[in-house]
Formats: C-alpha cells, structure tokens, sequence
C-alpha cells in the first residue's frame, strides 16, 4: 500500500510529496520538528509533543501553520490513511518560502509536512538487548532545547557511532558532562544506585520519553536525580540506558567498547522499560508538560 504524506495543506502519495526550493528550511534550516510514536494505534505524549512544538515555534518566531484543533484533525488522518498502527509520525513546521535572505521575510506563510510510517511494535524482549554508546565532543549550538531540524552535529555524531560499531554517540559538553544522544536522551545508575538523568536547560532537548519516564518513576516511588553526569561517572555507572520516542527505553551495555556494570541489562532499566510501558498505556504520555529550558 503507498504511503500518503500530508504537504502544506493537501494529502499527496509520500513519493512525489515536494516542497519548494526556496523554502526556509530547505536553505536555512529554519524549521522545527517533532516525532511521534504511535503505539497500539494510539499517538503517545500527544500533549508533551503539542507544547515542545509550541515552545520550538515561540522561541524562533515561526507561526502555526494552522490551530491545534485542525492540526490534530491532520495528524490523525495522516496516521490514519498510512495505516499505522505502530510507528513514527514527523511533523516538520519551517517559517515558509521566501526570496533567498538571512532576515526573516515580512510576509511569509508557515510551510508543513506531515508524513508516517510503520515500525515494529514495541517489543521489550528486543529493548532489552543492550546497545553500545560512544562518547564525542558536543559541538551543537547553545539551543538544544529548540527541536530545530539543524542536525548536523547530531547526524555526524550518529554516523561515527554507525562506524564504531555502536548504536548511538553520547555528546559530551566542554565541562566534561553528558548532555544527551544524538537523538536521544541519556541516562545512568550510578554506582551507589542513584538513577540520573540531565536535568533540562537550553543544553539538552526535553524528552518527552524522558517526562514520561519521570512521572511512571515517580507513581513508582523511584527517585530521580535531574543533574549533569560526567563521561567518567558514565564510564564508572552501573547501568545506563536512552530513551526517545523511537527507541523508548533502551539499555546502554557497552561505552566507548567497555562493559558498563557487569555487562549485562540493569535490573533498574528493566524496571523502568516496564513501567514505562505500563505508564503510557494508562496515560497515553507525560502530564507535566509546560517546562522546556
Ligand atoms: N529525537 N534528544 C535529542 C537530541 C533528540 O533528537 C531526541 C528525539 C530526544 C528524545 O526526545 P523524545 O523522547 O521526545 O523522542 C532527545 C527524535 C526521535 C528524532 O530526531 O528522530
């Protein structure tokens, strides 16, 4: 069955969907995005998505391109017409086509591209097998909080994960701490078995997984210690793991190629997967959703 992908107001087959060469995000990168999951054929963190987007448009002056009542209405037939029961929808949102110039136009028209695609369902047996990480240089610009499709540090840091042999590349600031994946947020158990996460400010993307996370601990009564981690507190935990809208909670058994804990998936990342899992099947996402940097 084709796949139909949604461009700037009209449902078109995925393959012959096509913006225009003077569109902002095409020469600038002046454009948001955002990814869904669809799990069980529901949309997940539907909320979390809706207010990052509007915390990614406000912070670079793009407008909606159309109100969130319709804009829904658009998501879901998206899904809807691709037949997705488990997978991706992305949303990409640019300030529009304009003559080629820096500043921004006067009067230009928010572009849009929905489109989805099916993916395996989630299957904690597979997330549970442990990937490896590698740590490299964060040289991303000061507003990773904004979901912005500029991703070229993040696509080169991913490649060099590709090459080594690893799953995903954890960046590391100028002070020596985790900030988060290439497409993913990261997190450890340390030692004396204190979970960790980053907490938010402009130097990591907001996870909505990662919100999801939190408040499915939280009902747990599991503790949280939203900090900076250093590479070699990552080095030395006991468990790791990432969480993102496409990976959901995946352990971290290897960094840099050396074991992380004994080797082996953690018991608290086992724990968290199912909680997790459990959580948004209850909650469809996070709640708490109107922090961002
Ligand atoms: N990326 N950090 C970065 C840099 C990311 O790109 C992502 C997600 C996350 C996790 O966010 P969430 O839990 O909301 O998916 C953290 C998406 C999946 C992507 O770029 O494809």
């Amino acid at each position: 069955m084709s796949r139909i992908a949604y461009v700037n107001g009209q449902y078109v087959p995925h393959a012959s969907g096509s913006v225009h060469i003077e569109d902002r995000g095409y020469q600038f990168a002046d454009g948001v995005y955002e990814v869904f999951a669809v799990h069980n054929g529901k949309l997940i963190g539907v909320k979390g998505h809706m207010d990052r987007l509007e915390h990614s448009l406000s912070a670079l002056q793009i407008d909606w391109p159309m109100k969130t009542g319709p804009f829904m209405v658009v998501v879901n037939e998206v899904v809807r017409r691709n037949h997705v029961k488990n997978g991706l929808v992305y949303i990409q949102v640019t300030r529009g086509v304009a003559r080629r110039d820096h500043a921004f136009p006067a009067d230009s028209i928010s572009s849009m591209v929905i489109t989805a695609k099916k993916a395996a369902p989630l299957d904690k047996v597979a997330l549970s097998k442990g990937i490896g990480v590698i740590t490299i240089p964060d040289i991303r610009w000061k507003r990773k909080d904004i979901k912005s499709v500029s991703l070229l540090p993040n696509c080169l840091g991913k490649q060099q994960a590709r090459e080594a042999g690893a799953f995903e590349a954890w960046m590391v600031d100028d002070e020596g701490m985790v900030s988060e994946g290439t497409s993913s947020n990261a997190w450890i158990v340390t030692k004396e078995g204190e979970l960790v996460t980053r907490d938010i400010s402009n130097a990591i993307l907001n996870g909505i997984t990662r919100l999801a996370i939190i408040e499915a601990a939280k009902e747990k009564g599991i503790k949280i210690t939203e900090r900076a981690f250093s590479e070699q507190e990552a080095l030395d935990a006991k468990e790791a793991f990432i969480s993102s809208s496409t990976s959901h909670v995946k352990a971290v058994t290897r960094i840099n190629d050396q074991p992380v804990g004994n080797g082996h998936v953690g018991e608290m990342t086992s724990h968290l997967l199912d909680h997790y899992v459990d959580f948004i099947e209850a909650k469809g996402g996070p709640q708490h959703t109107d922090k961002w940097n």
